[in-house]
């Protein structure tokens, strides 16, 4: 039996979404080390195939559901497999998202829309529609959105980006406090600059020059961390919930000072938004 700090994982059932890389894939891996069986989604089938044979190879089950997490249907779908597959879901975490680099002025409403859609929207639903059916079974539980220490302050050309992980971890702070009387928990997820294939997505969808690399220009080796780190960070949370998962003190820590004095935020940010006029 595993136990982490408190709670224990071992059997239990994890819905992931964005599982074939990153955050997601590496969150299922650690979650798998846990002893828990994972239902894993995302719309590349063959990545999803590589990440449950780890699962697999680690004693656990896995069951895949490929598709958007915009489909129609796909939050229905998810849950009925964890049904189906395991009998039921403990833990939901709403993982799934992208960015992109746009100036205000530069940006369309269709661009503005579908990252909500992706990021914040889909999520929402999963994890409304998770709660519902935990309050009707009377089964406690752990729901868990991936948002970002950008929830908390932006930067220039990151504001669609930041008003998606804003909203997810002001629904999560609202939800946390809606359902302690149901026993079921619900966490937001804040990591850092995490070396995973974001940044490739999010350069080739602003139009940069550079399309592999997997950290931003801007980011100081200091606050550059490991998706497994994220990870290991989420499996403490469920072991041990708290409202939010941070992995960097620092940057948490001038979050805070930089939302109480906006001057601080600008002195910080400003070096960022100078020179940027090829977006
Ligand atoms: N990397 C960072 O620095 C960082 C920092 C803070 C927060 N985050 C957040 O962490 C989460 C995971 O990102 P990551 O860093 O691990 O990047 P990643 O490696 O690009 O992973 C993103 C995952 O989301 C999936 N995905 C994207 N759109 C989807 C859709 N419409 N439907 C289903 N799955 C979709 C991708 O899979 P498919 O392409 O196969 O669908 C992939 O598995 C995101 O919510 C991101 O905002 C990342």
């Amino acid at each position: 039996m595993v136990r982490f700090m408190g709670r224990v994982l071992t059997d239990q059932v994890i819905i992931i979404t964005g599982a074939s890389s990153g955050i997601g894939a590496a969150t299922a891996i650690q979650c798998a080390k846990a002893g828990m069986d994972v239902v894993l989604n995302a719309r590349r089938a063959d990545r999803l195939e590589q990440v449950a044979a780890q699962i697999c190879e680690l004693g656990r089950h896995a069951k895949i559901v490929v598709g958007s997490v915009t489909d129609e249907g796909m939050t229905e779908q998810m849950l009925d497999v964890a049904q189906d597959a395991f009998g039921r879901f403990d833990v939901v975490f709403a993982n799934a998202g992208y960015g992109f680099e746009r100036s205000v002025v530069q940006m369309d409403d269709q661009e503005l829309r579908q990252i909500f859609d992706v990021n914040f929207f889909a999520s929402f639903d999963l994890i409304r529609e998770a709660a519902k059916r935990l309050i009707s079974d009377e089964r406690p539980g752990h729901l868990l959105m991936c948002s970002s220490c950008l929830a908390k302050f932006t930067l220039p050309f990151f504001s669609a980006y930041s008003a998606t992980k804003a909203a997810q971890n002001h629904f999560c702070r609202a939800m946390r406090l809606e359902l302690a009387r149901y026993n079921i928990e619900v966490s937001s997820v804040h990591p850092i600059t995490t070396t995973t294939e974001f940044f490739e997505v999010s350069n080739q969808l602003s139009g940069k020059a550079d399309k592999t690399s997997t950290v931003p220009d801007h980011a100081s080796k200091m606050f550059v961390q490991t998706p497994e780190r994220v990870a290991r960070a989420i499996v403490r949370c469920l072991g041990k919930p708290r409202p939010e998962v941070w992995t960097s003190h620092i940057v948490r820590s001038v979050a805070g000072v930089m939302t109480a004095f906006p001057w601080f935020f600008d002195l910080v940010v400003r070096k960022q938004a100078k020179g940027r006029r090829d977006l």
